[in-house]
């Protein structure tokens, strides 16, 4: 039997950095300049080695650091993005934002179901997937974060815990919208913490969402989706991580607040052997 012609499809890495509850408008504006004079000054990886980028800031800075970041100069782009939303597109929900709200200041990238919104902000499971599939409603591109707790690690319960998170987070959403989906594994032990997640292991576990996407749709689909590590990435640990053929890309909390670190960071992925990263559908 002939077999179907195969194209081959990369996946592009994704440099993204998360904030969190960290900098003023004056100071994240400083840092989009600071990546703009990096680029200038050549700092740069070449355009074809260039990851795709994105800043995930708190609120109040979301439209200043859109416009500044829309007025980059070629090569270098960066995606601003919000760190949680509201599913419900209005209502009597004080100190929520809406998709809609995001929309309206140009915002199209949103972190879904953060450790950190699940452990102190009580998100479920159900939640994460009534946001999910909000992000699509309103054409976002979401990255969810999935990730098991020192316990739950201890315990055996890894690769269980991570596929159930996947599985439940995308209840509902249809292949096409699964094949845009970014899921950043995030060990909850890792974050914020120093200790870095094995890059073996963190490449391991990877694989096991890649699997679950798989039986959830199909190969070919679970072949295209980028999966990230998050969890102290650092810049002496990250060509290890990103090395990994499972790992499309980094999510960075703490080391993404400084620029000189950032850009480390993305300097690392231009390391990543293009070849690795290449499915054949
Ligand atoms: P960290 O945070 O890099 O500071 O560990 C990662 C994250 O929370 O996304």
């Amino acid at each position: 039997m002939t077999q179907a012609p195969t194209a081959t499809r990369h996946r592009r890495p994704l440099i993204a950095g998360n904030w969190k509850m960290y900098k003023t408008r004056e100071e994240g504006l400083h840092f989009l300049e600071a990546l703009a004079s990096a680029a200038v000054s050549g700092q740069w990886p070449a355009a074809e080695f260039l990851p795709e980028l994105a800043l995930f800031v708190p609120f109040t800075l979301l439209e200043a650091l859109h416009k500044k970041a829309s007025e980059l100069k070629a090569p270098l782009s960066v995606a601003i993005g919000a760190q949680n939303m509201e599913s419900r597109v209005e209502g009597a929900l004080t100190g929520e934002i809406s998709p809609r709200m995001l929309e309206d200041v140009g915002v199209s990238w949103v972190l879904i179901g953060h450790s950190e919104r699940r452990q102190y902000y009580n998100e479920t499971d159900a939640t994460v997937n009534a946001k999910l599939l909000a992000a699509y409603a309103h054409e976002m591109q979401p990255i969810l974060c999935v990730g098991e707790t020192l316990a739950q690690r201890e315990a055996g319960g890894t690769d269980a815990l991570v596929a159930e998170q996947t599985q439940k987070a995308t209840q509902g959403l249809s292949p096409e919208q699964a094949l845009s989906l970014v899921i950043a594994y995030e060990p909850v032990w890792a974050i914020g913490t120093g200790k870095v997640c094995d890059a073996d292991e963190a490449n391991r576990v990877c694989g096991v969402i890649r699997q679950q996407l798989a039986s959830l749709y199909d190969e070919s689909l679970a072949a295209q989706v980028r999966i990230l590590y998050g969890g102290s990435v650092k810049p002496d640990n990250s060509a290890e991580l990103l090395a990994q053929p499972e790992i499309d890309g980094a999510l960075i909390g703490g080391a993404s607040l400084d620029p000189a670190s950032y850009l480390t960071i993305v300097q690392a992925t231009s390391a990543k052997p293009a070849t690795l990263n290449a499915c054949s559908l």
